[in-house]
């Protein structure tokens, strides 16, 4: 199965154009999802008008050699590995969501625009990494659903209770698991059954509620963290610290209370 290319069999009743079109189509959801986003909470406004208040206190003027060694830091700590989430099992199970995700798009743009044509000959390596994502994205969003969310870890909120702050998670796990099971199905070859059939429209609707819902999930903190990142990191290496006060110039003792509990009350 893993080695299967799904659109190439889904190529017997779809033509290779229209899965190309419903690709360009998700993409073009997200751009205008994520700019009615931007006009609509004038976020990247206040983003910008904020950093160009916090150059003004800047310490240093930093060349253009310290700025690009602080972007590629960022790049490579904050962005490839989300630093920000420290070193527990809330960043690995957001790694695995993340690169699962990664290599599954990747995996299906090559599949459907290269090798979905009735032809054409998939190189086992796009199949193997589609479903490689898939099952990454499942395990690590499932992860973070069932026993990471800030209302379950530390609300005490059962792990069933839906609002619409999991739009965008559980859209992505449906969306890769679907796609996954639609794959097996397709894969045993049940001659004409209807299972796969219905899990390939499960695939479908997922993906246009994924894309679809940019504007009111989460979608877009994939580009809006990567620039706070950036603008933070460069903050601190100009001394302007965002207009936030320097740390206090005394010892960090908090008292023997702090390490009573982790700290997960937020
Ligand atoms: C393909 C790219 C990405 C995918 C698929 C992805 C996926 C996710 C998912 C599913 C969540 C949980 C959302 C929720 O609260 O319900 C999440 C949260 C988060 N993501 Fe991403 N993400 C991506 C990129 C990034 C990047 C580039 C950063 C940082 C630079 C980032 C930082 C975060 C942070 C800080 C959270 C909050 C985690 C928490 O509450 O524990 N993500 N991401």
């Amino acid at each position: 199965m893993i080695y299967n290319n799904p659109f190439l069999g889904l190529s017997d009743f779809v033509a290779p154009i229209a899965m190309q079109g419903f690709v360009i189509a998700m993409i073009a959801l997200v751009i205008i999802g994520t700019l009615i986003d931007i006009i609509h909470k004038k976020n990247v406004k206040y983003f910008f008008n904020n950093a160009k208040k916090a150059k003004k206190n800047a310490k240093i003027q930093l060349t253009t050699s310290q700025k690009t060694s602080v972007i590629l830091r960022t790049v490579a700590s904050d962005i490839a590995t989300t630093s920000e989430l420290g070193r527990g099992k809330r960043r690995v199970a957001h790694l695995l969501g993340m690169y699962g995700t990664i290599l599954f798009w990747v995996g299906s743009v090559v599949m459907i625009f290269f090798y979905s044509n009735p032809t054409s000959e998939t190189p086992s390596f796009w199949p193997m990494i589609w479903h490689v994502g898939a099952l990454m994205t499942v395990i690590g969003g499932g992860w973070f659903w069932f026993f990471l969310r800030v209302d379950v870890y530390s609300e005490a909120q059962p792990w069933y209770r839906i609002i619409k702050a999991d739009l965008f998670v559980l859209a992505l796990i449906a969306s890769s698991l679907t796609g996954l099971i639609w794959s097996y199905l397709q894969f045993l070859d049940l001659n004409d059954r209807w299972d796969d059939k219905v899990f390939l429209v499960l695939f479908v609707i997922s993906n246009l509620v994924l894309f679809g819902g940019v504007y009111w999930s989460k979608f877009a903190h994939m580009f809006y963290k990567p620039g706070a990142a950036i603008q933070k990191n460069l903050a601190e290496a100009d001394g302007s610290r965002d207009n936030l006060p320097p740390p206090a110039d005394a010892p960090e003792q908090f008292g023997l209370g702090i390490k009573r509990e982790e700290p997960k009350h937020y």
